[in-house]
């Protein structure tokens, strides 16, 4: 089996339904680091799910909270991080990660997006009369941003989230930041 040293944080960015977490959780696994989700880290300081605290407190309340989670999180050793979809809009957040850690975007378009969200009721976001016209242009106004990631991977709809984690590997073992190393 092959050892992998981590030097900075990978932080998983893009929209809801790009596989965030399931691929970040699968690439932790794969190099050996932990795997934190800054949504569930959210969750677990505010004793409340997600969809709770937009409800009670607003978005902007939780894009605050959000900040902080990621200040924290990035303060520590490297690890997997995967964000909500919203947390690489911040230029703050943006600028966070691009000096301690390195943002992974996985690139998914519409369709996919969609088909994986649809039959999901715990994203705030989408509780609106036409949740797919809402996520195809929350895509479109976030795509400049997330472009702004170090590195972009492009998700297929046949591929595992397995498969799609080895994909990210080997982008990261061939990008320049060398972030990534193989150990003997
Ligand atoms: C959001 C995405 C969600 C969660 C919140 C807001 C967004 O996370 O942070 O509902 O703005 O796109 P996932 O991307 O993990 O669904």
């Amino acid at each position: 089996m092959s050892r992998y040293r981590l030097h900075r944080t990978l932080v998983m960015v893009g929209m809801m339904g790009a596989g965030k977490t399931a691929v970040g959780g699968a690439l932790a696994r794969m190099i050996g680091v932990p795997f934190i989700d800054s949504d569930a880290e959210i969750e677990a300081a505010a004793n409340m799910k997600v969809a709770e605290l937009f409800e009670t407190y607003g978005e902007s309340f939780f894009r605050d909270k959000e900040a902080l989670v990621l200040e924290r999180l990035l303060s520590g050793p490297p690890c997997v991080l995967s964000t909500g979809g919203g947390a690489f809009l911040r230029e703050e957040n943006r600028a966070l990660i691009a000096a301690r850690g390195l943002a992974v975007w996985l690139k998914a378009d519409r369709e996919l997006l969609w088909a994986r969200v649809r039959h999901k009721d715990s994203r705030p976001l989408l509780q609106v009369d036409n949740p797919r016209q809402k996520l195809y242009a929350l895509l479109e106004a976030r795509e400049p941003a997330y472009a702004e990631a170090g590195l972009v991977v492009t998700a297929e709809p046949d591929l595992s989230v397995q498969a799609m984690a080895e994909k990210v590997l080997r982008a990261l073992l061939a990008h320049p930041s060398d972030c990534l190393r193989k150990v003997a």
